[in-house]
């Protein structure tokens, strides 16, 4: 069984599709996202494993350590929003992860990472702004804040891998 409510999307594409829909996220939406980011450590190490370099594993490996503290911030608003600790899940029990070991590095993939994470730093945004509780709403904003870093470092690996 999914540790995730019925009504949410099962698959991290679908996931994917449906955060770029929520106007004002629900903890449901909240337990969702949790387990997007928590399945981009593993995405990312993959990356970090298939990285023609150290210098861009990295950058990469950087951003997964800091998509598992955006789900651990996730964590705390639930707890601030409804007492829950809502558990971030494993690899094992996470219905998003999927990531094999291991996952070679390319242009392509460094262009949508890069539009993918800025993209995140406006939907925490917009998110931040619809939050009635302010503790809340820092949480949100310092997980944008990250995610436009992400997207940067996407940069700096595709300047690397190019070079
Ligand atoms: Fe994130
Ligand atoms: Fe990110």
């Amino acid at each position: 069984m999914s540790i995730l409510p019925a009504s949410l999307p099962q698959t991290s594409e679908e996931a994917f599709a449906y955060i770029g829909t929520i106007g004002t996220p629900t903890v449901d939406d909240f337990k969702l996202m949790i387990c997007l980011e928590a399945s981009g450590l593993s995405f990312y190490n993959a990356l970090a494993a298939g990285a023609p370099s150290k210098e861009i594993a990295d950058l990469l490996a950087a951003n997964g350590r800091e998509e598992m503290a955006h789900a651990k911030r996730l964590q705390k608003a639930i707890q601030l929003m409804t007492g829950e600790m809502f558990e971030i899940p494993s690899p094992q029990t996470n219905p998003y992860d999927t990531a094999p070991a291991s996952l070679p590095v390319d242009e392509a993939l460094l262009d949508n990472m890069a539009k993918g994470e800025f993209g995140g730093e406006l939907m925490y945004e917009g998110w931040a702004q619809k939050m009635t509780d302010a503790e809340v709403a820092k949480l949100l904003r310092q997980n944008g804040k990250e995610e436009r870093r992400h997207g940067e470092r996407a940069e700096q690996a595709k300047a690397l891998l190019t070079a």
